[in-house]
């Protein structure tokens, strides 16, 4: 298990082209600032994901893709493969995401084909899960969460059909970082975040289950309306290894207060 706290900015849409490389550049040079125990990694806008790449690359923060295609190359119009990413100096992908799912209709099935391609890329996968409003009212939230990671995980293995030289979750040959985050639907963008007691249970029985299904302990992320006043709840807990922040992070000021409370 790692002992690096995960500092993940997801960036969404809320930031253009000039903004994403002015908030990158500033971070850049606060660089001295976060802590070395922090693992930071940055998933700005398509557009902006390779300048800000550069920006960060001397000072040890990776960038990462917010969404990806399963297929290599084809007519796809709009679609960016994981592949392409990889290409543009991408380390990690955020797949399945909520907004993904629930906005974009993005099926259990498409999640699988997307973290498949993902790995073949050579890239990282952070394997977003979270139950709903509704699925926790009606006691739905363990099963909820236990189809999407049965759904990513079960039975994954190494394509035969395209050999890559890439590591792999539990072959026994790799060293590559299984990662989940759990956001809970209902706390992303809301300013409601998980009660971090309800956060440590869940990630308790996600870890379970990861290991139950892979034989690999994850790294498991807490994300949804994470802020520089409650950043320090969630990572005293040892079962919370990073948060995944959306708008908090897409602002110097509020990065900063997040990573002086860590
Ligand atoms: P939020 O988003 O921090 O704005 O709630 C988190 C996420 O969507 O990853």
């Amino acid at each position: 298990m790692s002992n690096k706290i995960y500092l993940f900015a997801n960036w969404k849409m809320y930031l253009d082209y000039d903004e994403s490389n002015i908030l990158a550049n500033a971070i850049a040079d606060k660089k001295k600032s976060i802590p070395k125990s922090v693992k930071m990694a940055i998933f700005p806008s398509a557009l902006a994901l390779y300048t800000v790449g550069q920006a960060l690359r001397d000072v040890g923060i990776s960038i990462g893709a917010q969404n990806t295609h399963w297929i290599d190359k084809g007519g796809y119009t709009g679609e960016v493969s994981a592949v392409m990413y990889k290409e543009a100096g991408c380390q990690y992908a955020l797949v399945g995401h909520s907004e993904r799912r629930h906005l974009f209709h993005e099926t259990n099935h498409e999640v699988r084909q997307k973290i498949e391609a993902i790995l073949l890329a050579g890239l990282t996968p952070v394997i977003c899960v979270g139950e709903t409003e509704q699925e926790r009212q009606n006691n739905k939230t363990e099963s909820a969460i236990e189809i999407q990671i049965r759904a990513a995980l079960q039975n994954l293995v190494w394509p035969k059909a395209k050999p890559r030289t890439e590591p792999f979750y539990g072959s026994g040959t790799g060293n590559r970082e299984l990662i989940i985050a759990y956001e809970p639907v209902w706390a992303i963008g809301t300013g409601q975040a998980c009660d971090p007691q309800e956060a440590r249970r869940m990630h308790e029985l996600i870890k379970k289950q990861v290991v139950a299904l892979t034989g690999v302990s994850p790294i498991i992320l807490y994300g949804g309306s994470v802020k520089p006043e409650n950043i320090a709840q969630y990572l005293k807990n040892p079962n919370i290894n990073g948060v995944l922040v959306g708008s908090a992070s897409a602002n110097f000021e509020s990065w900063m207060k997040i990573i002086s409370n860590i």
